[in-house]
This record gives C-alpha cells, sequence and structure tokens, in this order.
C-alpha cells in the first residue's frame, strides 16, 4: 500500500502534513533518529520514553554485513527484533557506499533483504555524488541510480527514493522528474557533506530544484539532514521527513547541538539549555565518565532537536515561519546566504505561501523584500487603480485605500525603514473598491454598486460588513480585511471574471456534497486558477461554470491540482 499524504498547515513553502504508512499515523515535519545497530547509544526502549517516538531510521545494510545479526532480524522481523512497532525506515548502506567507496551488496540484494526484515520503508542502493564532483562522472552515477531505483519499483516496502545529482542543478532537475514520475516519497541525497561545509546556499538551490520538479504531493525527505539549526530552512523549502545519525556522531565528537549552531562541550561554562539532561547534570555533564557523557550529550542533541522542530511547526501554524528563518539564518554567515538565495525562488515560493496568515508580518531586515508575501503583494498592489499611493518599505508604492488589508493592515518595522503617513483619510467605499481591486482583479470594484451599504464594527471602527438592501453580500474579515463575498457578490464576480479566474473547478462527482457545503476535496479538483494563492476566498463551480459554493482555498493551487487526499477549499 502506498502512503497517504495530506496537508494540514502551510507557510512560505513549508507543510504540516497527516502521513500514513501500513496504518501508522504521523504528523509532518517528520524528524527520525537514527538508531545504530551495532552500537546504540540509546536504547530503543529510552527513545521511545523519552520522545514518543513514532518513526526511526535504521540500517539495513549493517544488519545484512553481520552474520549474528542478519540471522536474527531475518528471523524475527526488524519491528520485533527492535522492539519497535513504530515507523522503521531502512537506509540500504549508500552512505557507506559513499564513505568508503563500496559495498559488499547489490541493489536487488539489499532491496529483498530489506522487504524480509519488513521494513516500512526502504531504500535502494543510490550513489550519493559529492558536491562539486566532476559533471560527466555525477551524470553517470545519477543513471545509475536510476537504473537502481527502477528494481525498487514493485518493492514490498514504501520506498525512500533517492535523488542525486550533486551540485549540478539540471542534473538534480533529470533525477526529480525521472523519480517523482514512478514513485510517493522522495529523498534529497547527497547532501551531508554540503551541510557539513555550511554550504547553505547551494542546499537552497539543490532542495528548490528538486521540489520545483517534483509533482508537490510527493514526501520529501532530506536524507540525513539531522542538525536543529537547519529545520526551519528545509521545512520552509517544503522538506517534510529528516533523519538524524547526528546527534550521535555529534555527542561522539563532543559536541552539543543548539538551535542555532555547534558548541564543543569543552569550551562551555555555562548550558544554554534546559532540557531534562542539562537540567539535570549542568557542568557535571562535562565531568561523566566517557561513556555516560556521550550518552547524555546524545541525548541532549535529541532533545534540542525535537524541540526546534516543534518550534518550526508551530510557526507554519501560526503563520510565522519567515520570521524563525530569519532568527536562525542569523547565527550563521552560511545560513544567511542560503536566506538571501532565496529570493532566486521567490516566484515558486510565492506561489506556494498563503496569501494571508495569523501573525503580523514582521520587517527583519532588507532580505524581508525577497519575502513571498512581499511578491505577492506587489504583484497585487498592480491590480489596483488608485493614484493615491504612499511609500512602504518594502512593498513599494502602495494605494492607501488597502492599508488595512494583510500584509499592510499589520505590518511593523523599525525605525529608519521608509514608511509615509497617508496624506488624507479615505472614505470606506473606496476602500471596498480598491480591497475588490487586490483581492480579486482590476474591474472587480465595479461591483461595489452605490446603493450598498456599508456596516462597520462598533468596537474597531472599521468596515464589517456590506449589504444590498436588506442582503448580506460581503463581509470583511476583522483579522487581515479581507472581503469574504456571499452569494450575490459571489455570482457578480463570477459574471464579471472569465472562466478559470477566481475559481476552483470540481469534478460532477462532488458537486451535491459541496452544494450542501461541505468541504471540497483535493481529489475532486478538476483545475484552479493560477494567480490565486492558499487562503484566498475563491469560487467553486462545476465544469460549465455554474457557481456551486464560496470557500476558502486552503492550498496552493498545484497542490489542489497533484492531492488526492485531504481539503482544498473550505466550503462556507
Ligand atoms: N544518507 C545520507 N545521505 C544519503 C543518500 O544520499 N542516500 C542514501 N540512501 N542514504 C543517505
Ligand atoms: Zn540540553
Amino acid at each position: 500500500m502506498g502512503p497517504d499524504f495530506e496537508v494540514r498547515d502551510k507557510d512560505v513553502g513549508g507543510r504540516i502534513g497527516k502521513l500514513n504508512i501500513d496504518n501508522k499515523t504521523v504528523e509532518t515535519p517528520l524528524l527520525m533518529p537514527v538508531y545504530n545497530p551495532n552500537k546504540p547509544l540509546i536504547s530503543i526502549e529510552e527513545l521511545r520514553d523519552r520522545f514518543n517516538l513514532k518513526a526511526l531510521m535504521t540500517n539495513s545494510y549493517l544488519m545484512l554485513k553481520d552474520d549474528t545479526l542478519r540471522e536474527k532480524v531475518l528471523a524475527e522481523g526488524v519491528h520485533k527484533y527492535l522492539n519497535f512497532d513504530g515507523l522503521i525506515a531502512t537506509d540500504s548502506g549508500s552512505f557507506q557506499l559513499m564513505s568508503y567507496g563500496s559495498v559488499s551488496t547489490t541493489n536487488r540484494g539489499i532491496i529483498e533483504f530489506q522487504e524480509r526484515i519488513g521494513s516500512d520503508i526502504g531504500s535502494f542502493l543510490d550513489i550519493p555524488s559529492l558536491p562539486d564532483s566532476y559533471k560527466p562522472r555525477a551524470a553517470e552515477e545519477l543513471d545509475t541510480s536510476l537504473e537502481r531505483a527502477k528494481e525498487a519499483l514493485n518493492a514490498k516496502f514504501v520506498v525512500n527514493a533517492g535523488i542525486q545529482g550533486s551540485t549540478h542543478l539540471d542534473l538534480r532537475k533529470k533525477a526529480a522528474l525521472g523519480i517523482g514520475g514512478n514513485f510517493r516519497l522522495c529523498a534529497v541525497g547527497g547532501i551531508v557533506r554540503l551541510m557539513e561545509d555550511y554550504r547553505f546556499s547551494d542546499l537552497v538551490d539543490i532542495i528548490a530544484t528538486v521540489k520545483e520538479n517534483l509533482p508537490s504531493d510527493r514526501i520529501v525527505h532530506a536524507f540525513g539532514l539531522g542538525h536543529p539549526m537547519v529545520f526551519s530552512l528545509a521545512a520552509a523549502l517544503g522538506c517534510d521527513l529528516f533523519d538524524s545519525a547526528a546527534y550521535a556522531l555529534y555527542a561522539q565528537d563532543g559536541r552539543y547541538m543548539t538551535e542555532a549552531g555547534t558548541k564543543r562541550l569543552d569550551n562551555l561554562d555555562y548550558l544554554p539549555c534546559s532540557c531534562p539532561i542539562c537540567s539535570k547534570y549542568g557542568m557535571e555533564l562535562r565531568e561523566l565518565e566517557e561513556g555516560e557523557r556521550i550518552k547524555n550529550l546524545a541525548l541532549h542533541n535529541l532533545y534540542i532537536s525535537f524541540e526546534e522542530l516543534n518550534r518550526v511547526k508551530q510557526a507554519i501554524r501560526e503563520g510565522s515561519l519567515w520570521e524563525l528563518l530569519s532568527m536562525r539564518t542569523r547565527s550563521h554567515p552560511g545560513l544567511f546566504s542560503a536566506l538571501s538565495r532565496l529570493s532566486d525562488h521567490s516566484g515558486w515560493l510565492s506561489r506556494l505561501d498563503p496569501i494571508t496568515k495569523k501573525t503580523p508580518f514582521y520587517y527583519t531586515g532588507r532580505e524581508s523584500r525577497y519575502r513571498s508575501e512581499v511578491v505577492n503583494a506587489r504583484k497585487r498592489m498592480k491590480r489596483v487603480s488608485s493614484v493615491n499611493r504612499i511609500r512602504l518599505q518594502p512593498f513599494g508604492r502602495v494605494p492607501v485605500e488597502v492599508l488595512d488589508v494583510y500584509p499592510f493592515g499589520s505590518f511593523s518595522s523599525p525605525e529608519g525603514v521608509v514608511r509615509e503617513d497617508p496624506p488624507f483619510s479615505v472614505r470606506d467605499i473606496e476602500k471596498l473598491r480598491a480591497i475588490m481591486e487586490y483581492q480579486f482583479g482590476s474591474g472587480a470594484s465595479d461591483l461595489i454598486e452605490d446603493g450598498f451599504r456599508i456596516k462597520k464594527s462598533r468596537k474597531t471602527g472599521r468596515i464589517r460588513w456590506i449589504y444590498r438592501k436588506k442582503e448580506l453580500v460581503a463581509s470583511v474579515r476583522a483579522s487581515d480585511h479581507m472581503i469574504i463575498p456571499k452569494q450575490y457578490l459571489a455570482e457578480k464576480l463570477r459574471e464579471r471574471f472569465k472562466y478559470p479566474k477566481l475559481r476552483v473547478v470540481i469534478d460532477d462527482e462532488a458537486v451535491p456534497f459541496v452544494s450542501e457545503g461541505k468541504s471540497v476535496f483535493a481529489r475532486f479538483v478538476v483545475w484552479v486558477d493560477p494567480d490565486l494563492r492558499a487562503n484566498d476566498e475563491v469560487l467553486v463551480v462545476d465544469r460549465k461554470d455554474e457557481l456551486i459554493r464560496t470557500g476558502t482555498l486552503v492550498l496552493a493551487p498545484k497542490e489542489a491540482i497533484d492531492f488526492s487526499r485531504g481539503v482544498a477549499v473550505r466550503v462556507r
């Protein structure tokens, strides 16, 4: 059975997802700690008790190579052997191949072994090319990896399909197209060395190139990405799975992870952490006997990793991932370069990023001008006919009529960033007309008829409801000042804007349900206007362009089309 995957929340290019494999459900982004069957630093029981562990990764090649281990795992199956009934992902020996140049198994051999031990997720023997690898060689290695992928097409486990190609983006593209067509779980491979060398802008280019060339419903794993300082960046680019051997490897080397970087335990006089380990031992951690010290350092590294992952998920939930990213990327120049590098991918990111968010847009530095909210806002400001504009960095010249709308309405910038005051106050009807244009397109202002009555909130004094005679034709959401059209206005929008503008087109099969007010599932989405964004108010129509309902698009257009699971439009 293939994996089921649906998106629950979105921010930037990242998502919180619900992933189901073998009737085991986990939430993504998910971190799978790597369990080394030869020298486990932390027992499975302890991992489970401390972290409520739902998934782990281990290495099938190391199991295959050791005679006693192999026979035992083959006899019991990997779940029983590890005494773990959560998701078990196994790797294939590719990493050993990269480190030692060869392995003593074949692609078929290791696939079959993973089937026999009952891995939930398994890998073929992809070849991780090193960064800057001589291109003809990287191309050849990629071809071999793609050949090997074919041998895994009918595997009994969910294939964690490696995408290689070194730092050559055209090869990465070729790999993504080749793998993405055949596999649901795609893994960006060959990136460990880049991260060790703090080459995060190359990492951005690679992940973005891969993601852009995969269908958006593919689950994306970042192979060997286990340092919490990179989680926000990788999640913002749409990585769903991470695995960490780093927590243990770093511990063995006396390295103490923080969400902002790595410290040597020997160089610390104070511990910047209050996890159970750091609270219990304090600086005594340094004095522990070697084995205990390594184990406890590994535990701390894991605590800090899960903590950061939770922070990333909370940021996605509340729409503040860009703000988290801008903090994290200030802790190392390599990360800061990566933040700037995102500007090369802002077209792609801005099509994924929701148009409105629960939390304010905070200006955190010059690079804020590359944010997808800015890209999207600039595009929509062009729709507005008003000549009354003020300068507001980083958006440019903003029509004064839309200043209450997200992102302008909740925008906050430090002193010294250009922010002109509106020279005069604007009539509500003018605001309404301009917001219509901003939100739906040039010409939408015509739909605000002279007879419309505006009712304001007593509490805030801002526009809340719009009536035509007795009929409510729209409301204005308090949080972001976006217009929510009701039936009458929706029908007018449909007449004013040609198919498929502003529309989510659904299959006839779904029409009876959606008519009743049920959500539109992504499975029934036929087409979505590509100029729409997640969180936009949309017209749900059938193939004949009959208006069925209005609703909020909760996925990006491409996602609504690509996904076959989960909600695409929350219908009103
Ligand atoms: N572990 C770290 N990097 C890789 C990779 O590129 N491929 C596989 N299979 N495992 C890895
Ligand atoms: Zn700690």
